[in-house]
This record gives structure tokens, C-alpha cells and sequence, in this order.
């Protein structure tokens, strides 16, 4: 298995990007708009969580990553912020979709910004050992966030 750990944020963004569209699809407080956006909120944030402890963590021992670094984090609050939210609002409301419209804007500008900025600059930075290593270690920092919010 050739993977590094590229590929396999890869993989997730694509499907925080088809599971953003599917809730863009919905309509009121619809059992499909819950359970999609369940699934996103969780998935987005165990992603968020295995980045900053695997990847970031390794990317900020490089002073030239630092400030990539820091300005993802960030970003990784505020989406936090806006999905926690969501979640307390009303699913019904037009303002909920406004809502969920920033959010997938600022989701999907922070997953290119990782893949055309982030990507590239760690690419340099890191081994090739390393990059592959890290992907045992993002599933497993994801696996113990995901068990910890199913809890
Ligand atoms: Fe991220
Ligand atoms: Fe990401």
C-alpha cells in the first residue's frame, strides 16, 4: 500500500465535499437533512481533530510551516463554531441554510487551501517516510475522536 498521508486527507475532503452538496439538497427540517448534516458535523470534526494531532502537529516542527500551520487551525475553530450553531438551530428555519451556506463557502475554501498551499509546502518539508507513516496515525488519532463523539 502506497498511500501517504496526502491521499488520504484527500479522501476525506472528497466526501466532506459530496456530503456538503447532499445537504445543500435538502429541504426544512427533513429526517435527510438531520442525518446528513449529523454525519458531516461528526466526520468533519474527527478529520479536523486527526489533522491538528498527526499532520499539523508534525508540520509546525518546521519553522517554515508554522504560520500555514496556525492560520488552518484557526480555521478549524471557526468552522467548529458555526457547526456548533447549526446544530442548535432550528432545521426548519431559512436562516439555517443561510447558515450552512457559510459554512460549506468556508469548508470548501479551507480544503482547497490545504491541498493547493498546504499540500505543496509539506510536501517539501516532510520525509517520504513520514508522509507515509502518518497515515496509520491519522486513522488512528480519527477512529479514537469518532469513538469519543459517539459516546
Ligand atoms: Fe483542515
Ligand atoms: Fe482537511
Amino acid at each position: 500500500m502506497d498511500t501517504d498521508i496526502f491521499a488520504r486527507i484527500r479522501d476525506d475532503h472528497d466526501k466532506h465535499r459530496t456530503l456538503v452538496e447532499l445537504v445543500e439538497k435538502t429541504k426544512g427540517d427533513s429526517r435527510g437533512r438531520r442525518e446528513l448534516f449529523a454525519k458531516l458535523a461528526t466526520d468533519v470534526r474527527a478529520h479536523a481533530d486527526a489533522e491538528e494531532r498527526v499532520f499539523y502537529a508534525e508540520l509546525m516542527k518546521h519553522t517554515e510551516g508554522r504560520e500555514k500551520a496556525g492560520h488552518s487551525v484557526k480555521e478549524h475553530h471557526e468552522a467548529d463554531a458555526i457547526i456548533e450553531e447549526l446544530l442548535e438551530m432550528d432545521y426548519a428555519s431559512t436562516g439555517w441554510l443561510n447558515r450552512f451556506a457559510t459554512l460549506a463557502e468556508e469548508l470548501r475554501h479551507h480544503m482547497d487551501e490545504e491541498e493547493k498551499e498546504i499540500f505543496p509546502l509539506a510536501g517539501r518539508l516532510l520525509s517520504a517516510e513520514r508522509k507515509k507513516a502518518m497515515v496509520a496515525e491519522f486513522d488512528e488519532a480519527k477512529e479514537h475522536e469518532m469513538k469519543k463523539r459517539a459516546a
